[in-house]
């Protein structure tokens, strides 16, 4: 949004004054007290725990140390930061099996040092046997087909889209950028983050023969210090290597991934392979409080969504409310209740329906949309229709995880932020035998019957109901956030499903609005909140008891969720022009910095 105030600031501001807030500039929270607060005793990550890595020449930062590793190497062999993008990709693919992929898709946003933005679709598509009831039982109910087995996947979209950013962006030659992979095929140690992985997912890495075989021995996971080869992979990647995006989608690979869907029952065709094509978008852009935002186009709900939340908020001075008080989190959760519902109603594959973007991401909606926040209490749910017309009302279910986001800044000033998945962990838990990558569970991020939840617990609209060929709706929202001056400021992204984008737009906040260091603003304590269910979530002993109390009181229903949410790798450039990296300590993972060249 435009750092002027709009017209309905005027609005707001009466309502503000009405519930007793003085205002000047933007809306001030009533009663707030200024800047950040340590959050709770009970609070597992604390700030001064989290030190980011500093470097001059380059960052990676992954989920994995090895990965990062990759990363940093490619820019002190001179390469940029997408072709640190493309080793890091296949990196992960080998050693973060439950996320990284080549199975898979995702999204990459980039932001060159010659200011050339840009892009990146990479997600799956629906093959072209996909019907809009195939996951439906003879109840109407939908199956477990959509998340387990050969039918839950999706034409994998991750080795069209390093190819594509790699042919108009890349420096290096992609064989070389290809090898590390190969090499950490042919065998890793086991490290104490795969050991965890492998070991809390056994039951599940039993269910294919082809998925025990790559990944357990005797039907038992590997220990920290056992040595993991994966062959059949290491032969994949040789093709990718050698014949770049054919060597995946044409000749032996697509033969093995369409024998294995036969035997699976599946429908994915060597067709459906040779037919796909990662796809350049307009990146969505918009102003927050002087800063440019760059985010995510759909397929991806991650950046319109980001932008409704962030342009409603910017309405309101967060910068004088204590962080994490009743009044601070009031307000993010009205906005993003308001945001949620647009995007589950209206967002989906830009090819198949027109999407609203331009609307939503703009200031005169967000202010439409954030006139009537009551500072006292809490809208229930039901009383936020998507904004551009009414929708039906709705349940929801649980919530889920697992994707993985890498963020990379070279010496250069090439930024590149990526968020890829296979959706669930272990995707759909089958192996391509004799090509050795799991394939991805996406097509549950279709609404298989609109209206009702997917695993994520999102309820969405007949916008995303399943059409051969087309993309289903995802939340992952890699993020470029620029400063008032232009420079490149923060990057940043995140696995976690729809908490992607909450994560995302706290993630940003916190630095803009709360002057967070990288640590700090990853290190603090994240909420969640989807419209349906119309809960509010916040992370395990993350949230003052009494402020939760507080929420209640003004009508949110407040619920500490198990774990933690979302796994941020982020990179904030400073004043001084020196990259400050942090992995976020949820999941593990490492900042690797590159010094400058002497
Ligand atoms: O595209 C999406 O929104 C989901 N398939 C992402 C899944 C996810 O982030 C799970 N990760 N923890």
């Amino acid at each position: 949004m435009a750092y002027a105030p709009p017209n309905v600031f005027v609005i707001a501001a009466a309502a503000a004054l009405l519930a007793g807030a003085g205002c000047s500039g933007n809306l001030r929270l009533p009663g707030a007290a200024r800047g950040p607060a340590a959050p709770p005793e009970s609070w597992a990550y604390p700030a001064a725990d989290v030190v980011p890595v500093l470097a001059s020449g380059g960052m990676v930062s992954t989920t994995d140390r090895i990965a990062s590793e990759v990363g940093a190497e490619v820019i002190r062999r001179g390469g940029n930061a997408v072709d640190a993008a493309v080793a890091t990709h296949f990196a992960l693919a080998v050693v973060n099996p439950e996320a990284g992929n080549i199975g898979g898709g995702g999204f990459l946003v980039a932001r060159m040092k010659d200011g050339t933005i840009a892009a990146l679709d990479f997600r799956e598509k629906a093959p072209r046997a996909a019907t809009r009831d195939m996951y439906l039982d003879e109840r109407g109910e939908v199956s477990e087909r959509a998340l387990i087995g050969h039918l839950a996947a999706g034409v994998p979209g991750s080795v069209a889209g390093m190819w594509e950013a790699h042919k108009r962006f890349g420096t290096l030659p992609w064989a070389d950028l290809v090898q590390p992979a190969i090499n950490l095929a042919e065998g890793i140690v086991v490290h104490a983050r795969l050991a965890r992985s492998l070991q809390s997912h056994v039951t599940e890495l039993r269910r294919f023969p082809a998925t025990a075989a790559v990944f357990l021995v005797d039907s038992q996971p590997p220990r920290v210090g056992d040595r993991l080869v994966q062959r059949d992979m290491a032969e994949t990647l040789r093709r990718i290597a050698r014949d770049g995006k054919d060597g995946f989608y044409r000749g032996r690979t697509a033969e093995l991934v369409e024998e294995e869907m036969r035997r699976g029952g599946g429908i994915m065709t060597r067709d459906d392979l040779a037919r796909y094509e990662a796809v350049w978008r307009d990146p969505i852009v918009f102003g927050y409080r002087e800063h440019t935002v760059i985010s995510m186009s759909p397929s991806s709900s991650g950046g319109i969504t980001l932008a409704e939340i962030l342009n409603v908020l910017e309405d309101f001075d967060l910068r004088r409310a204590r962080y994490h008080s009743r009044d601070h989190v009031h307000v993010w959760t009205e906005a993003v209740k308001r945001a949620f519902a647009d995007r589950n109603e209206y967002l989906a594959d830009p090819d198949f329906v027109p999407q609203p973007t331009a609307t939503l991401i703009s200031d005169e909606y967000a202010a439409r949309r954030g006139a009537d926040i009551d500072l006292r209490r809490a809208t229930p749910a039901a009383r936020i229709q998507p904004g551009l017309g009414a929708a039906p009302l709705r349940s929801a279910g649980r919530e889920g995880a697992n994707t993985t986001h890498y963020s990379i800044v070279d010496g250069q000033g090439n930024a590149v932020a990526v968020t890829t998945t296979i959706n669930s962990l272990y995707g759909n838990l089958v192996t391509v035998a004799g090509a050795g990558f799991l394939l991805n569970n996406e097509m549950d991020d279709f609404a298989a019957r609109p209206g009702t939840p997917n695993q994520f617990g999102l309820v969405q609209g007949s916008a995303n109901a399943i059409e051969p060929d087309k993309r289903m709706l995802s939340a992952m929202t890699p993020t470029i956030v620029l400063d008032p001056s232009g420079r490149v400021k923060l990057v940043t992204g995140s696995p976690g499903g729809p908490t992607i984008i909450t994560t995302v737009a706290q993630m940003i906040s916190n630095v803009v609005d709360f002057g967070m260091d990288a640590g700090a603003a990853t290190a603090a304590p994240r909420l969640h909140h989807q419209h349906l269910p119309d809960t509010l979530y916040y992370e395990r002993g993350g949230l003052r008891p009494e402020v939760a109390d507080a929420l209640r009181a003004m009508g949110h229903a407040v619920a500490e969720r198990r774990g933690y949410q979302g796994d941020t790798q982020t990179i904030v450039v400073l004043p001084d022009g020196r990259l400050s990296g942090v992995a976020d300590p949820r999941r593990g993972g490492a900042a690797v910095g590159v010094r400058l060249p002497r």
